[in-house]
């Protein structure tokens, strides 16, 4: 959707006009009949309500919506107005009006607050589909927006968000693609496509270089799929020169049928999105490239696919890392991990980071702890754990954490290898995190976020439809901004 801001005068503005109201407190200026037609619709201007009515202005047919924002006062008052924004764009996307005009002169908004409304509204309007039958009601017809009387600095603080934004569609994007579109190699080449001219820098491993730097857990997951793996890095030098950077690192696993020890056939085409982790990475990315962040950051993908043909792992199967660690593979399913060992191993090698994030979509059984309501922390450092919760806080991407030590670390060990790639039935969200942190150095801050559960919803949110959320994306570029580049 396009943005023009421009003054208040009515003549030329589109038909459909939306007004963003407190709530019980609709604008004394309003013609009778809508606030009668409010009143009588129980509208009273709670977050994410909307309101509808054709009124006659200066002789033309006006289309009125009212979106409410809450309580002025509210201690979340950004994310009611992110949602009074998205609550517009759902209500209106498919309602034939190609432009909506958004009046934003409230006397309560202050620049980022306008902003937030325009942030919901953009977010909210994002969709990606095959669908080449659809009626004419149901196809997006909104496509600009003409922003009137934002208060002073609106502007500014939406262009600082428009890097966000497209870092959320672009992870949103890649998460939407089958896996016959998204596959390691394609993942890669829509990265270059979509990071040139961005100023960062793109690095590709392929089998033989990973195969060379004894990558054998990342490659004895991809050796049962016709489509080649790769390990893809993407490096934002917004900081200091000398400073060493933070990783991202994310699961990128374009398809799992679980291997081998492969999965039922019902919801199995969920599994296309369990690359949500590594799209998160590339996202976040390209949010920071947009909006330029003084900070320095690297973000790694690990890109296989988890297939069962006659090459395939076998469980039973020991591989060694490129940590030099070795793995008993009991069951092909538990993928995720083998993945991200060696990118971790990879980055500490080749990047020193001061910290890692990782992202995944590691687990199911986070989902049956936390439903899909908050993706799971697992961290060594309670500074970097309380950096991570304000910020998953502060955007709505929200956090739980979840314990850590070694008597769920005793779980993995393994009679024939360092360690085996699953735990018992229990707490397997947690013994998967601890197999990644016995790649971690010593020493160095990390966290792992285990995003089964919020990548993808069967249910509209505050700013998403159904489908891919971006999860991720605002997490991290927002744990950059107030932390790193402070
Ligand atoms: N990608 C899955 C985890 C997953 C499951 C994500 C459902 C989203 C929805 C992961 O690779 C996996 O298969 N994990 C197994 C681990 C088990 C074999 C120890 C799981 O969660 O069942
Ligand atoms: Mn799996
Ligand atoms: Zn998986």
């Amino acid at each position: 959707m396009k943005f023009t801001f421009r003054d208040a005068a009515a003549a030329g503005l589109p038909r459909l006009r939306a007004q963003i109201v407190d709530q019980d407190a609709l604008p004394a200026d309003l013609e009778p009949a809508v606030i009668e037609g409010a009143e009588a619709a129980r509208f009273s201007g709670k977050v994410g309500q909307t309101f509808e009515i054709f009124v006659s202005r200066g002789g033309a047919v006006v289309r009125l919506a009212l979106a409410g924002a809450g309580q002025a006062s509210a201690a979340d008052r950004t994310a009611a107005l992110e949602k009074a924004g998205a609550a517009l764009s759902a209500r209106f996307l498919t309602s034939g009006e190609t432009a909506i005009a958004l009046d934003l002169s409230l006397a309560s908004l202050s620049a980022e607050d306008a902003a937030a409304v325009l942030l919901g509204l953009r977010l909210r309007a994002w969709r990606h589909d095959y669908r080449t039958r659809l009626k004419d009601e149901q196809k997006v017809s909104l496509a600009e927006a003409v922003i009137t009387g934002a208060p002073a600095g609106t502007e500014a603080a939406w262009n600082a968000l428009e890097g966000v934004v497209a870092g959320v569609e672009f992870t949103r994007e890649l998460v939407t693609e089958p896996a016959n579109i998204i596959y390691p190699e394609s993942f890669v080449e829509r990265c270059k496509a979509r990071f040139e001219g961005t100023g960062v820098e793109i690095t590709v491993l392929d089998e033989t270089e990973m195969a060379a730097l004894g990558m054998g857990a990342l490659l004895g997951v991809a050796q049962g799929s016709a489509r080649k793996p790769r390990l893809l890095a993407l490096k934002w030098n917004g900081g200091a020169a000398d400073e060493k950077p933070v990783a991202f690192v994310g699961k990128g696993v374009t398809f799992d049928t679980g291997g081998i020890s492969i999965k039922p056939a019902a919801g199995m085409e969920d599994m296309k999105w369990d690359m949500g982790g590594a799209g998160a990475v590339a996202g976040a990315l390209l949010a920071l490239a947009k909006r330029k962040a003084k900070a320095n950051i690297v973000g790694v993908c690990g890109l296989v696919e988890n297939m069962p043909d006659g090459n395939a792992q076998r469980p039973g199967d020991v591989v060694t890392s490129m940590s030099g660690q070795t793995i008993e593979v009991i069951n092909t399913d538990a993928e995720g991990r083998l993945v991200l060992c060696d990118a971790i191993t990879w980055v500490q090698k080749e990047h020193q980071p001061t910290a890692i994030v990782d992202l995944a979509t590691l687990t199911g059984a986070i989902i049956i702890s936390l439903a899909h309501e908050y993706a799971g922390m697992f961290c060594n450092d309670e500074p970097l754990a309380e950096k991570l919760n304000a910020a998953g806080k502060a955007t709505g991407e929200g956090l739980w954490r979840m314990p850590i030590g070694p008597a769920y670390d005793k779980m993995i060990d393994s009679p024939i290898a360092d360690m085996k790639n699953v735990g018992s039935r229990w707490g397997g969200s947690i013994t998967a995190a601890q197999f990644i942190q016995r790649f971690v150095e010593t020493g160095t801050p990390w966290a792992h976020l285990d995003i089964a559960g919020t990548v993808w919803v069967d249910k509209p949110g505050a700013t998403w439809d159904k489908g891919a959320t971006g999860f991720g994306v605002r997490l991290l570029d927002r744990f950059v901004r107030d932390n790193l580049e402070a």
